[in-house]
């Protein structure tokens, strides 16, 4: 017998990728949908890949006709060039109702910690959106929701390691006692696979065993890669302010201000028990030497191709 397909959005991109692997493992087919199709291949013709195609809805719904289950991880992390929150918000209904037309049993959805529709910030905002317009859907679905997620590929605690590699100074927006607990992409996917196969409805934080104040994860990673910067705090404006220089020289977003509001106001802890097992601090003496080596660019990676 065929083994069962399902289709992952973005396994040529970071959460996507361990999602894509971790399902070849368990033993299913996989296919996945990408803004960019045309990218060297990592799964050695295993994947088979196809454009979100968001505009073609009909194209979309044969591309997911006989799968499973649907994970998506498809989001944008800023505003930039004229697609916004609400266009990511647009394109992410017209999937979940191809999924629907198509007969997908169930949908994985990547969301974030403490969504709120009653937020300021138009991230957490619309991601809460999305939760309940799938809740309300009728089909069967997964919530995961992520905290900050490390990994190879990923781009926060790359980047902070970058900077303490090569300037004499990190400045922490504000007093750096917001706190953050970070999941390890490879426990996400798990995290995702397993509440995929089940049956029932469910909504789950995705979050590591430990919690770190900003500065205290700030320091972690100075020790690891060797570095001899200060790390001083100032307000979270001219942190930004910083921020953006930075960013203009490498030619990215470093970060937003509303990013910096997110991790102000504790977003990206779970206020439930810890869902995943790999520990941040294990993790980043592991791969200390690595990290912050070459900058992990944003706009590099979705938006020069
Ligand atoms: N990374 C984190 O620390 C973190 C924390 C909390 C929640 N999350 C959530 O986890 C999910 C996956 O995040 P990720 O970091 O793994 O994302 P990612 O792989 O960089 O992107 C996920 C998918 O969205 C597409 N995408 C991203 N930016 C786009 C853009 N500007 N235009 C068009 N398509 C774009 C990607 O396209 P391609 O197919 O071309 O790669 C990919 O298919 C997201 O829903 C995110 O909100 C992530």
């Amino acid at each position: 017998m065929k083994p069962p397909l399902d289709v992952v959005t973005g396994a040529y991109g970071y959460s996507g990728r361990y999602l894509a692997q971790r399902l070849l493992e368990t033993g299913r087919t996989v296919r996945t949908l990408t803004a960019n199709p045309s990218r060297p291949d990592l799964f050695r013709g295993r994947v088979d890949a196809h454009p979100f195609s968001f505009d073609e809805p009909a194209r979309l719904v044969e591309t997911l006709r006989g799968a499973d289950t649907l994970y998506n991880t498809y989001w944008v992390r800023f505003p930039y060039r004229g697609v916004g929150f609400e266009h990511a918000v647009e394109n992410t209904r017209i999937l979940f109702a191809a999924a629907r037309e198509a007969g997908v049993r169930r949908i994985v959805h990547v969301s974030v910690t403490n969504a709120e529709e009653s937020s300021p910030l138009p991230y957490f905002h619309w991601k809460a959106v999305l939760e309940r317009e799938l809740r309300e859907s009728g089909m069967s679905f997964a919530i995961v929701r992520p905290t900050v997620v490390f990994g190879r590929e990923d781009i926060l605690v790359n980047n902070i390691a970058w900077i303490l590699r090569r300037l004499p100074l990190f400045v922490v927006p504000g007093d750096g006692r917001y706190r953050l607990q970070p999941v390890a992409v490879e426990d996400l996917a798990a995290l995702c696979v397993e509440v995929g196969l089940r049956q029932e409805d469910v909504a789950l934080d995705a979050a590591g065993p430990e919690t770190y104040t900003f500065d205290e994860l700030v320091t972690l990673l100075r020790d690891a890669v060797g570095s001899r910067a200060r790390i001083v705090h100032a307000p979270s404006r001219l942190a930004h302010g910083l921020g953006s220089l930075i960013g203009r020289a490498v030619r990215d977003v470093l970060v937003t201000r509303d990013e910096l509001e997110g991790l102000a106001a504790g977003l990206l802890v779970s206020h439930g028990p810890p869902t995943a097992e790999t520990s941040f601090r294990a993790w980043v003496s592991e791969h200390g030497g690595d990290l912050g080596r070459t900058y992990a660019s944003e706009l590099g990676r979705h938006y020069r191709r």
